[in-house]
């Protein structure tokens, strides 16, 4: 259309400019232009946080965030929760269509085969500290990764890449049950090919005699919870991704800087947070009191609110679901009283009311791994498994977009001008 520009006049200058508009959005560069004189920087944009900048051009993931809707390529987050599985989404999330029947089993059949660590790994996790969070310890290990798989600095090979993505999805449940076996002082489990990848990770973690055999509805529950973390296009550990991996880095480290983004409480460990927040509350009588602290901006709710979503988290409402699922296997876990009396309370409030704030997906997603008797240090590790194709198709994206470059925001400088040394006997 003829009129897809905006017109920017520099009152300081009385200049008019034309700057195109294309999806909606306007290039940062295109402001450079506009300057008071040829010495002139030139117009830059400020965005903390990135609130209203887009990075990258991205046909992974589709967020609605006023109508609470989510997509996979395209894929409605609820038809995936409820007809796929984590592996099959992952190689959708990665390959851009979904697997015929044979593509998906030798997809399956790479992925199981990989799951093993190499001796020393194990070892170097033996020394971590015997109360190591277990996050700490799944950073640590990626970044790990790359000092065994050397191979991986060839990320221009899409082959190689292919690989080494491969190798990190097989892995990731491994390092996660070995984080949680040395936090618990338990022999290590090796992997088993014959269970599935979610059914894996729990024998993994909690196998203690040769009986065990995973629950096949906690297994689905799992998986389920897998799909649901698996994408969220450019949120702050993915944003970390991209950022690492444009300089060049192995996936490896590149990875270990996401999950490292992950392990914040604003993030990826909120869902601890929200464990904790229950706890604390303890009793549904305290919850008033409570969202009376939350007003007074003394603590924020957990597991509430969001950047993108100014509406129900859809994968909230999936999880929610399934937590009834489980419990029928595992008793109920009592904090979801609480929770539930919480978010009817926040949702007639005002204060939430005002500010669109809802459940996100960490609201309801800890009651369930806590049910599954899964230690809420944990819970951010789960995150980093299910966000692990995700990272994975996002970096493979951004190494295939000829439009991007190494990150590098600019800053508003704000410090002193020149001036000369001080002495130290003078100062
Ligand atoms: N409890 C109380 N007030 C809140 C909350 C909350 N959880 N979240 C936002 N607000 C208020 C905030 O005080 C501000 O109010 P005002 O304008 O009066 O100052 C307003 O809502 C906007 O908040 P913001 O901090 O500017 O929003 P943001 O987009 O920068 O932050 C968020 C998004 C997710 C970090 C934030 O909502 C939060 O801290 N939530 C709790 C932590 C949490 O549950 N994180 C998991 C997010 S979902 C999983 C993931 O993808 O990581």
């Amino acid at each position: 259309m003829a009129n897809d520009s905006l017109t920017i006049t520099d009152n300081r200058t009385g200049k008019t400019y034309d700057v195109p508009i294309t999806d909606e959005t306007i290039r940062a560069m295109d402001l450079r232009q506009i300057k008071v004189n040829d010495g002139d920087f030139g117009l830059m944009t400020y965005d903390p946080g990135f609130t209203n900048t887009a990075s990258t051009r991205s046909a992974i993931t589709y967020i609605d965030g006023n109508n609470g809707i989510l997509r996979y390529r395209g894929y409605p987050i609820e038809q995936l929760a409820e007809n796929s599985s984590f592996l099959e989404v992952s190689y959708l999330l990665l390959n851009g269509e979904l697997p015929s029947h044979q593509e998906l089993e030798s997809w399956v059949h790479g992925i199981t085969h990989h799951t093993i660590l190499h001796e020393n790994i194990r070892k170097l996790m033996d020394g971590f500290r015997y109360d190591a969070h277990p996050m700490g310890v799944f950073v640590s290990t990626v970044a790990a990764l790359s000092t065994f798989y050397v191979d991986a600095k060839r990320i221009r090979d899409a082959d190689c890449r292919k690989h080494q993505i491969e190798r990190l999805l097989a892995k990731t449940p491994t390092i996660a049950a070995f984080a949680y076996r040395h936090m618990m002082g338990l022999p290590y489990v090796y992997p088993d090919n014959e269970l599935s990848y979610a059914g894996n990770l729990l024998n993994m973690m909690f196998r203690t005699t040769d009986k065990f055999g995973p629950d096949p509805v906690l297994e689905k529950a799992l998986d389920v919870l897998f799909i649901l973390h698996a994408d969220h296009e450019q949120n702050c550990s993915t944003n970390a991704m991209r950022s690492v991996g444009s300089s060049e880095s192995d996936p490896y480290s590149s990875m270990a800087a996401a999950a490292a983004a992950l392990y914040g409480p604003l993030h990826g460990g909120a869902n601890e947070m929200v464990l904790r927040m229950l706890r604390e509350i303890e009793d549904i009588k305290n919850i008033p009191a409570y969202i009376e602290r939350v007003k007074q901006r003394e603590v924020r709710l957990m597991g509430f609110g969001h950047r993108v979503y100014k509406n129900y988290d859809p994968r909230a409402k999936v999880i929610k679901q399934i937590a009834y699922e489980v419990f029928e296997v595992t008793g109920k876990n009592p904090v979801i009283d609480i929770a539930l009396e919480l978010e009817r309370i926040a949702l007639e409030d005002e204060f939430f009311i005002e500010r669109k704030l809802y459940p996100n997906v960490d609201f309801y997603s800890g009651i369930i791994y806590e049910a599954m008797q899964f230690p809420v240090a944990m819970f951010p590790v789960l995150f980093a498994i299910g966000r692990t194709p995700g990272w994975l198709a996002q970096w493979q994206e951004l190494l295939e977009d000829d439009e991007q470059r190494i990150a590098r925001p600019r800053q508003i400088y704000t410090g002193s001008g020149e001036r000369d040394y001080v002495e130290m006997r003078k100062r």
